[in-house]
C-alpha cells in the first residue's frame, strides 16, 4: 500500500534541493509555495533502509528527532505548493520514513552498551517459502535480529505521537493505545549487526483442522527436524536474507508430492523469532496478494484514517474477503500456495502476520527489508520481491491480487503479465476509486492495454470473485462490467477508467490528486 505515497515523496525529495533548505519546524504552518519544475530522476535523497533516515546524523533528544522529521516534511509540503492539508504532508512520510536507527534509539533511551548487552535478543523471522532443487528443499530465510529497549511509557507515547495525525494518544481507547504502543516499540529497536543466526526446524501441524484444508492449511511432513546455521552474519542493520538448502530426511520430496508442507522455524537464542516455512512444490497455483485495502481495511488513500488504521485500530478484514480466500484454499488443488507481499517496512509487520494467520489461509510473506539499500533498484522494492518469487518458482502460475491505489502495482502486475506470460494465471484488482469516493488518487491503467483482457479483472466487492474458475483460467466474471479505458484515470478529475463517475471533489481533493499526478508523471 505504502509504496505509492512513499515513492511519491521519495521522488519529490530526490528532485528538490528544498529538502536541505532551512528548517521551519511547524508542519501546520502554511507551506511556502515553490515552482514545480520538470522532474529529473536522480538517486533518492532519502534511502529506504534502516539507517536511511534524516535522523541519522542527529544524536540526543526526542525533540531533535521530532523537529528533524517536521523540517523534512515541511520541505516536502513546500514542493506541493499551496493548500495541501498538513496531514497529507505530515502523516504518510512519518510512517514510512521516520524509522529510527539503533543509535538514535540508544541515545534517546539513554542506554549504555552494558544495558543493551543485558537485553534479550529478538528476531523477526518472516515466514519463508522454499523451492525444490537438485539439492533438495531450498528455504529463503529472511528477517532481522534486534533488541528492544525498555523505554518508559511516557516516552513511547511521545514517540507514538509522531505517527498519529491530529490525534493525541491520550484520546485513544485502551486497546488503541495498546496497539499504538506495541507498534511504536517495534519500530524503536536496536538492530543487531554482525550476528550469527541459526534455526531449529521441525514439522509443523497442518492448519487443515483449525483453518482451511487444502493449500493454505498445507500438510505436516513426516519428519524434517534439523538444526541449521545461516551461512552469513547479519548485515549492519541486523538483516538476514538468503536461500539455504535444507537436505534432511523425513520431508516429502518436491518431485513426488503435490502438497505444500509446513515446518516450524525457531530462531536460536530468541523467544519471538519463530515462523512457519512453506515448502512449495514446483507446479501449482500461487495466490500472491497485497494486504492493505485488499485483505484488510486500511484506506491509505485517506492518510489520516490510514495511519489510525495502521497504528491504533485493530486490523479488520475487508468485507467477506476471508470467505473468498478460504474457499480458494478448499477448492483449488492441494498444491496451491498463498503468499502475502506487502511493502510495509519490516519492523511494522508483526501485526500483519498475526492478522493474516488469524483471518486468511496460511502462507509465506514478503515485506520491505531493512537493508533494501543493498539492492540497486531502491525505488522498485515490489518488482524486486516479485521477480524473486517468480524466479524461485518458474513453473508455477501466479494469481496476483491487489487494489488500484498502489501505482507500483498498477505498473508491475501487468508488466509481469507481459514479461512472464506463462507464469500469470490471473490479475485481480479491486477498484477502490469506484467504491470509495474519498479515494481521489489517480491511477494509471496504461500497462494493461497490452495485456490479454481475459487474464485480468477489475472488481468492486469480494463477491465479484465468487464462482471464478481460477484453476481453469477463468479470471473474469462477465457479469462485472469492466469499463476499462487505458491511461491515467481519476474519478474526481472526471477521467474514468475501470470505474464509474463519483461526485466531484473539493478543491483540497483536487490538490491531492494533482500532487499524485505529479508523482505519476515522475
Ligand atoms: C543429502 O544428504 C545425504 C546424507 O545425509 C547425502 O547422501 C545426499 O547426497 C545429500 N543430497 C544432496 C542433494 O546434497
Ligand atoms: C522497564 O522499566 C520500568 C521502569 O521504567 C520497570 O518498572 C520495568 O520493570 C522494566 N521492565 C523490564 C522488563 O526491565
Ligand atoms: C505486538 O503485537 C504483536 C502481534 O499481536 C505481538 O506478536 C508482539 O509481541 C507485540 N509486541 C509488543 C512489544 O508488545
Ligand atoms: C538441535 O539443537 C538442540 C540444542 O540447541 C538439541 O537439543 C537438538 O537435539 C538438536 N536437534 C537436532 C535434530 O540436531
Ligand atoms: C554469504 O556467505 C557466503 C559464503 O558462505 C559468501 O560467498 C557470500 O558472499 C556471503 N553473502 C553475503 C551477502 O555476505
Ligand atoms: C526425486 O528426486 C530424488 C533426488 O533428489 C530422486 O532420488 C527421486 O528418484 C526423484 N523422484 C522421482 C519420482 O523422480
Ligand atoms: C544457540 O545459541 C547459543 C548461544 O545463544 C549457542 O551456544 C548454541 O550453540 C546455539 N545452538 C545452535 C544449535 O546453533
Ligand atoms: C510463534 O509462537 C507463538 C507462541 O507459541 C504463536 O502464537 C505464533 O503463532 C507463532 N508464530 C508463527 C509465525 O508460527
Ligand atoms: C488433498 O490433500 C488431502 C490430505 O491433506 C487429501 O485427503 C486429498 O485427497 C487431496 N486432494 C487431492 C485432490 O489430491
Ligand atoms: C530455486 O530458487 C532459486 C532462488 O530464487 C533459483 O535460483 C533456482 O533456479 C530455483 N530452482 C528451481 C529448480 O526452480
Ligand atoms: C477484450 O478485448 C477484445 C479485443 O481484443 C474486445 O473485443 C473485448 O470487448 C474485450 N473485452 C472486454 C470485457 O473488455
Ligand atoms: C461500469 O459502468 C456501469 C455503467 O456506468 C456501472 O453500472 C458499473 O458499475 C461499472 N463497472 C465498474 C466495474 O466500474
Amino acid at each position: 500500500m505504502h509504496y505509492k505515497m512513499s515513492q511519491w515523496l521519495l521522488l519529490a525529495a530526490a528532485n528538490t534541493a528544498a529538502i536541505h533548505a532551512a528548517a521551519i519546524p511547524d508542519p501546520t504552518a502554511a507551506p511556502v509555495q515553490v515552482e514545480v519544475r520538470a522532474p529529473i530522476i536522480t538517486p533518492a535523497a532519502i534511502r529506504f533502509d534502516g539507517s536511511h533516515s534524516y535522523m541519522l546524523d542527529r544524536r540526543g533528544k526526542i525533540e531533535d528527532i521530532l523537529s528533524g522529521v517536521n523540517d523534512k516534511l515541511h520541505s516536502i509540503g513546500s514542493i506541493l505548493g499551496t493548500d495541501v492539508p498538513s496531514y497529507v504532508v505530515s502523516g504518510v512520510p512519518n510512517f514510512f520514513q521516520g524509522f529510527p536507527t539503533g543509535d538514535d534509539v540508544k541515545s534517546k533511551a539513554s542506554l549504555k552498551d552494558d544495558d543493551i548487552d543485558a537485553l534479550p535478543t529478538s528476531a523477526l523471522n518472516i515466514p519463508p517459502y522454499a523451492n525444490w532443487t537438485d539439492d533438495g528443499w531450498n528455504v529463503r530465510f529472511h528477517g532481522n535480529v534486534y533488541k528492544m529497549p525498555n523505554i518508559s511509557q511516557d516516552t513511547i507515547d511521545d514517540l507514538a505521537g509522531i505517527f498519529l495525525i491530529d490525534v493525541d494518544i491520550k484520546d485513544l481507547s485502551e486497546s488503541e493505545k495498546a496497539n499504538a504502543r506495541n507498534l511504536t516499540k517495534s519500530i524503536f529497536i536496536i538492530q543487531q549487526g554482525d550476528q550469527d543466526v541459526s534455526f531449529h526446524l521441525e514439522p509443523a501441524p497442518s492448519q487443515g483442522s483449525s483453518g482451511e484444508p487444502g493449500g493454505g492449511g498445507a500438510v505436516t511432513p513426516p519428519g524434517g527436524s534439523q538444526n541449521i546455521s545461516f551461512p552469513n552474519k547479519t548485515t549492519g542493520l541486523g538483516g538476514f536474507d538468503a536461500f539455504v538448502p535444507i537436505n534432511v530426511s523425513g520431508l516429502l520430496l518436491g518431485n513426488e508430492t503435490d502438497q505444500v508442507q509446513r515446518l516450524n522455524v525457531y530462531t536460536n537464542g530468541t523467544v519471538d523469532g519463530n515462523a512457519t516455512a512453506f515448502l512449495v512444490p514446483p507446479e501449482g497455483i500461487t495466490i500472491l496478494s497485497d494486504i492493505d485495502d485488499i485483505l484488510r481495511v486500511t484506506k491509505i488513500y485517506e492518510p489520516k484514517e490510514g495511519l489510525l488504521n495502521s497504528f491504533a485500530k485493530d486490523f479488520r478484514p475487508w468485507e467477506n474477503m476471508p470467505e473468498i480466500y478460504a474457499n480458494w484454499s478448499r477448492s483449488l488443488p492441494n498444491s496451491t500456495h498463498f503468499h502475502y507481499l506487502t511493502t510495509t517496512p519490516e519492523q511494522a509487520t508483526r501485526n500483519y502476520m498475526d492478522f493474516i494467520y488469524k483471518t486468511y489461509p496460511g502462507g509465506s510473506f514478503d515485506t520491505r527489508p531493512l537493508n533494501f539499500s543493498d539492492v540497486s533498484a531502491t525505488l522498485s522494492i515490489r518488482r524486486y520481491l516479485l521477480n524473486k518469487i517468480f524466479e524461485t518458482f518458474p513453473r508455477r502460475k501466479f494469481v496476483l491480487v491487489a487494489d488500484n491505489s498502489n501505482s507500483d502495482i498498477m505498473k508491475e502486475y501487468p508488466q509481469l503479465a507481459l514479461d512472464r506470460p506463462n507464469q500469470i494465471q490471473c490479475i485481480l484488482i479491486r477498484n477502490t476509486s469506484a467504491t470509495d469516493e474519498n479515494n481521489v488518487f489517480p491511477y494509471d491503467t496504461k500497462v494493461f492495454e497490452k495485456v490479454d483482457n481475459r487474464t485480468y479483472m477489475f472488481f468492486k466487492v469480494p463477491d465479484d470473485l465468487k464462482g471464478l474458475d481460477i484453476a481453469g483460467g477463468q479470471c473474469r466474471n462477465d457479469s462485472i462490467a469492466q469499463n476499462v479505458t487505458f491511461g491515467l484515470q481519476d474519478e474526481v478529475l472526471g477521467i474514468h477508467g475501470a470505474g464509474e463517475k463519483l461526485k466531484g471533489g473539493a478543491p483540497v481533493s483536487f490538490v491531492v490528486a494533482l500532487a499524485a499526478s505529479i508523482f505519476l508523471i515522475l
